[in-house]
């Protein structure tokens, strides 16, 4: 247990400090490190400065829980036109969206909808959608989701969290659709009945769905693996793992988060590893950011920085 973590995790879900932090001025200092802007424009551009370094990007625009048709139609539309720009500028782009902010909580369905609607565009321009996995009242869902659009969408893949005791069963549903899975620890604030509550646990889960993942019967079947992570002797395990089970080194892929451990982004991509960084900009910050900060209390440091610094 961590109760810095906790406090951290249940402060995301405030609105009242949403409302405050949102408009101090050193709050907007310190999460500008994990988020290059607001805009579109803002998430381009930084995939363009990553390209050079050889290293592709994928784009989310921030935000959960929409409670309006209309507003998951925005969010949707706004998609499309992410896929599309990003393609207009010659960027290998992929797109990684939330259910929530596409409308679940107003129907399965609804959400659904949307994203057969960006996974086909993201089959239009050879990209890729992905899906978040959100917290564990959403898990079902999404799966559900998933399993529904794979067959008729090869491009779209699915987040799952090694921290929840289901999720090795979850997986082993999913392999005979040739899934592309990501695989984290996972973020949100669960209870010890659904998640691991030591570390050790969560690494090792994560360590044996890769492994199962990059198993020569799945890799023959054609799921794609995807370890998004930036710990490094996870890191290791998997690269060695690979190597003795005779896979190239682009078999599968690392991706890391938009400015969160750089040096080890530039020495994986250095060295012959797929790398792919998940750029995530928008108005809707503050949630994200706040499990930013529960996954390395010690980040709450910049945040005092920028206060002390006016
Ligand atoms: P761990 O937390 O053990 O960190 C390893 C090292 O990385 C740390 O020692 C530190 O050096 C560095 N580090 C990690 N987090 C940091 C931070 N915030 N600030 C500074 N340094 C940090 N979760 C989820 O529930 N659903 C999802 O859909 C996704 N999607 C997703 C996509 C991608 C591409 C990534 C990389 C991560 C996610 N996550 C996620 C988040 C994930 O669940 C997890 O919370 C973070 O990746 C942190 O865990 P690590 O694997 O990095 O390990």
């Amino acid at each position: 247990m961590n109760p810095m973590r906790d406090l951290l995790l249940a402060a995301s879900r405030s609105a009242w400090l949403r409302d405050r932090a949102m408009r101090a001025p050193f709050v907007r200092r310190a999460a500008r490190r994990f988020m290059p802007g607001e805009r579109l424009d803002d998430a381009l551009d930084a995939a363009a400065a990553l390209r050079p370094a050889g290293m592709p990007s994928i784009l989310t625009c921030l935000g959960e829980n929409v409670t309006r048709p209309e507003e998951a139609a925005a969010v949707a539309a706004h998609y499309l036109e992410a896929f599309d720009s990003a393609a207009a500028r010659g960027l290998d782009v992929e797109i990684s969206v939330k259910l929530t902010q596409l409308g679940l909580d107003l129907g399965q369905d609804l959400a659904a909808g949307h994203v057969a609607t960006l996974a086909e565009r993201a089959a239009r321009h050879r990209s890729r959608l992905w899906i978040d996995m959100e917290d564990s009242s959403c898990t079902d869902a999404t799966l559900a989701v998933y399993h529904a659009l794979r067959p008729a969408h090869p491009t779209l893949g699915i987040c799952l969290q090694a921290y929840l005791r289901r999720t090795e069963e979850d997986l082993e549903s999913l392999l005979p659709l040739a899934p592309a899975v990501r695989i984290v620890k996972g973020a949100y604030r669960e209870p010890p009945e659904k998640a691991f509550p030591r570390k050790a646990d969560v690494d090792e889960s994560f360590f044996r769905l890769g492994a199962r993942l990059l198993s020569p019967g799945a890799v023959a079947a054609g799921a794609w693996t995807v370890a998004g992570t930036h710990d490094p002797i996870l890191i290791g395990r998997l690269q060695a793992h690979a190597a003795s089970a005779g896979l190239p080194r682009d078999a599968f892929e690392f991706d890391l988060l938009y400015g969160i451990r750089r040096d080890l982004q530039q020495n994986l991509a250095r060295d012959g590893w797929r790398v792919r960084i998940l750029i995530s900009y928008g108005s809707s910050w503050f949630p994200w950011y706040m499990r930013r900060l529960a996954e390395r209390p010690a980040n709450l440091w910049f945040v005092a920085r920028g206060l002390l610094s006016g």
